[in-house]
């Protein structure tokens, strides 16, 4: 690596700075953006900041013993689970961050990768306070679909990593915008259902899954458009965004409809599971510009307890730090650019 890469006086002006390709002069200048939603997301990550140990967990183990064996299960492998996806898209955006050229976008994307270590301390404390944190986290070593969901995973971020042409980095983009917006929304959902049951783990599922669906998709969201406008993108390419969308979608039922078979759970069907994941994938194409593919059904009954726990207003007696009370979204403005 050459000194050009942390300083260069001749490189091209922060305005100019696109997200793939370039040279920039090295400076990370918040006064200067050329895109605005960069600067707007970052300040909304910021808001939002919270800390694990904000989550009351003292109760975890005796609430996590109540439930039934099935209700364990479902806590453990989705856990299990949703504690892969953190550690992956933090070794994830730690490579598509080296790959990108706009210096404030990394400058948002580090602060990304600090939340993403974040979820993966609340799991951490969640279950060392729920007593099989280590059971939990070598589930994959016994679970032959949970393996394959973390593998099919971590084959999309690996696919296309190597930033060798715009194309490649926007289907890079792609599996980031999958694993923020549909690997995590049953797991999400299958907690909201476990709910009052095990508020430790309902809490802290609420403080995630606002950084991931408030902040983070918003953040891909952007930077996909952003590099789609800014280069010329192959029409094989985005038959191969749409490929990846269904791939997603394909993984994420798979691993439903296996939890669900292996542990029913009142109330829960693979028609729900179904329309649910169809609809998050709709929302996220038609968000990226593209057009919706799957089956639409009206909101599900999976969808509106995710949607009810992103709102920071019903987050009353839990929490007594006074930052996380001053969220600040409705005002802010993501797409914008
Ligand atoms: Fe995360
Ligand atoms: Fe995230």
């Amino acid at each position: 690596m050459d000194i050009k890469h942390y300083y260069n006086p001749h490189g091209e002006e922060i305005l100019d700075e696109k997200i793939f390709g370039g040279s920039p002069s090295g400076f990370v200048d918040f006064n200067r953006s050329k895109y605005r939603w960069d600067v707007n997301i970052y300040d909304l990550m910021n808001a939002n900041t919270w800390f694990p140990s904000e989550v009351n967990t003292s109760a975890e183990k005796k609430n996590f013993d109540l439930l039934t064996e099935n209700e364990q299960a479902i806590y453990k492998m989705t856990f299990a689970q949703l504690s892969f996806n953190d550690s992956a898209q933090e070794e994830y955006l730690s490579d598509f961050r080296r790959l990108a050229n706009n210096r404030l976008v990394k400058a948002v994307l580090s602060l990304q990768i600090m939340q993403e270590v974040n979820h993966s301390k609340s799991y951490a404390v969640l279950l060392d306070a729920c007593g099989n944190s280590e059971e939990v986290f070598n589930l994959y070593k016994h679970d032959a679909a949970l393996n394959a969901k973390n593998q099919q995973v971590a084959e999309q971020f690996a696919k296309y990593i190597d930033g060798g042409s715009a194309d490649k980095m926007l289907l890079s983009a792609m599996a980031s915008i999958n694993l923020e917006g549909i690997y995590f929304l049953l797991g999400f959902s299958y907690i909201y259902l476990l709910g009052d049951k095990v508020p430790g783990a309902r809490d802290m599922i609420k403080f995630i899954a606002r950084d991931e669906l408030n902040t983070h998709l918003p953040l891909f969201v952007n930077i996909f458009k952003t590099i789609k406008k800014e280069n010329d993108i192959s029409s094989q390419t985005i038959e191969a965004i749409y490929c990846m969308i269904e791939d997603a979608v394909r993984i994420e039922l798979e691993y439903g409809h296996y939890l669900l078979d292996t542990y029913p759970i009142m109330g829960v069907t693979h028609q729900l599971m179904e329309q649910t994941v169809y609809n998050y994938a709709n929302d996220r194409l038609k968000k990226i510009g593209l057009d919706p593919i799957f089956e639409a059904s009206d909101t599900t009954y999976l969808q509106k307890l995710v949607t009810k726990h992103l709102d920071m207003n019903d987050v009353k007696s839990n929490f007594f730090e006074s930052n996380v009370s001053n969220y600040a979204k409705s005002s802010i403005d993501l797409n914008d650019f």
